[in-house]
């Protein structure tokens, strides 16, 4: 059977966009090296009439579809499973920005366009796309989409669901559903587009979108000390009143986190040594410095302990990258549990000091990487093996009961166990414990209406079949 198909898929897509064997190897294993799937073959179609006549064809043969990105994210969402009976969709063919109109503010893009490059395009039009994050280099539209990426700025300008406009999607039948539109108001039903949003191509095939663009306008950053972690949310907020509301980013960091950068990449310098940063970004105007004056009146408030301000580009880019090497940092320590959870605003300096004594209390010698997007609600509570011990060790005897006792400590305190990372294959479980019965049911009753012969990204989000773990 799978001959004939792949031989059919030859001719829709062209032989040399199918992918076998070893080709297919960079496609397989996911960015953090947990997932290693075997494709039965890589698909790289070029426009999405071959992306709708490559799922017509893959229906019709029984084979499973894994829509495939930059391959940045963290849950495994797109990686094949190990049956090699799987094609990987692979969208960086459909890499080109269609549009942008700068007057009215929007962007329209293929799916395989990298972030960086949409970011790149809207700029050279003296726009912004406001979406930003470590892996903007790689990370592809459609992979922004189907997880609902937030990033840097969601503070200010919210996650892919309020950036999006308009979304063309190949359905699982193949039907392409055309709501590629611009409009800002279109009362008209239901809100289709948000269906595929942040589904992790388990509805469909995400293949263009239109996107808001905002002025662009300098930034201004930065570096906060504050006493405690609760002193974090009283700042922002007195940021926000005091800026007319043009806080961007607010990111925070506890000391340990820092220290793992530090330690790896001696060359970088912490501005300020403090149990407890905070880098804040601004919207500014040349002319006149919101930042400065905000920062100085809440100093003024007892709001924070010790602030530097960037003075230049290279000193604002230099602060974010130290905000930016906590991850990799992580990575050349050996990684760590990490862990995406998000709080009601007002618990989340509560939900660190609690998830902080729960788990030294069981794993005393652990290192903590404890930073994250606080004015989003957004921790990463990261969990290091002990200096002693080695991380893969730590990581396979102790990973899962660490991550119990902090997702079941979010899950108490009415936050969610995936803020900003999404489901996949990683999460599927918890999904299954925390999910809401109801809206569990209903994304299963979805799911089976859009792909009832279930080939859309298989066994990804949804667990196949009942509450098993
Ligand atoms: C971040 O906040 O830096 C990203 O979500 C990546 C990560 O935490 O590893
Ligand atoms: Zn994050």
């Amino acid at each position: 059977m799978s001959a004939s198909a792949l031989h059919e898929l030859e001719g829709l897509i062209g032989a040399g966009q199918v992918l076998r064997g070893d080709a297919c190897a960079r496609y397989e294993t996911d960015e953090r090296g947990l997932f290693h799937g075997r494709a039965l073959a890589v698909l790289r179609p070029g426009s999405v009439a071959e992306v709708a006549a490559l799922v017509r064809c893959c229906v019709s043969h029984g084979i499973g579809i894994v829509p495939h990105g930059g391959n940045t994210g963290y849950c495994g969402g797109a990686t094949a499973d190990a049956s090699g009976t799987q094609a990987v969709v692979s969208l960086e063919r459909l890499n080109r920005v269609l549009t942008v109109d700068a007057d009215a503010h929007t962007m329209s893009v293929q799916a395989g366009v990298t972030l960086a490059a949409a970011q790149q395009a809207a700029s050279e039009h003296g726009r912004l796309l406001p979406l930003a994050m470590g892996s903007q280099g790689s990370c592809q539209i459609g992979g922004n989409l189907s997880t609902n990426a937030g990033g840097l700025a969601v503070l200010k300008y919210g996650t892919m669901r309020d950036l999006t406009l308009g979304l063309e999607v190949v359905l699982p039948d193949g039907r392409v559903l055309d709501r590629l539109s611009s409009l800002r108001k279109d009362n008209t039903g239901y809100d289709l587009k948000q269906l595929f949003i942040g589904a992790e191509g388990s509805l469909g095939i995400i293949t263009a979108a239109v996107l808001k663009l905002f002025p662009a306008a300098p930034r201004n950053c930065a570096w906060v000390s504050i006493t405690a972690a609760d002193a974090a949310l009283p700042l922002l907020a007195a940021l926000r009143e005091l800026s007319g509301d043009a806080v961007t980013s607010f990111e925070y960091m506890s000391d340990a986190a820092l220290a793992l950068v530090v330690e790896t990449t001696p060359e970088q310098r912490l501005p300020l040594s403090a149990a407890h940063h905070v880098l804040v970004e601004m919207l500014g105007k040349d002319d006149e410095d919101v930042l400065e004056r905000a920062l100085s009146t809440a100093a003024e408030r007892g709001l924070l302990q010790d602030v530097v301000v960037a003075q230049s580009e290279n000193q604002r880019r230099q602060l974010w990258r130290l905000r930016e090497s906590i991850p990799p940092a992580e990575k050349r320590l050996g990684g760590s549990v990490k862990h995406d959870v998000s709080v009601p605003l007002a618990e989340v300096a509560a939900y660190i000091e609690r998830a902080r004594m729960a788990v030294l209390a069981r794993w005393p010698r652990v290192r903590l990487s404890v930073y994250g997007h606080v004015g989003d609600g957004n921790v990463h509570f990261n969990v290091l093996a002990p200096l002693d011990e080695g991380a893969e060790d730590f990581k396979r005897r102790h990973g899962d009961a660490v991550s119990d006792v902090l997702h079941s400590l979010a899950h108490a305190m009415r936050g969610s166990f995936s803020a900003e990372h999404g489901v996949g294959v990683l999460k599927r479980g918890l999904l299954e414990r925390y999910g809401d019965p109801v809206a569990l049911a209903v994304m299963r009753q979805l799911k089976a209406t859009l792909d009832p012969l279930n080939l859309m990204n298989p066994g990804k989000l949804l667990l196949p079949e009942g509450p098993a773990r």
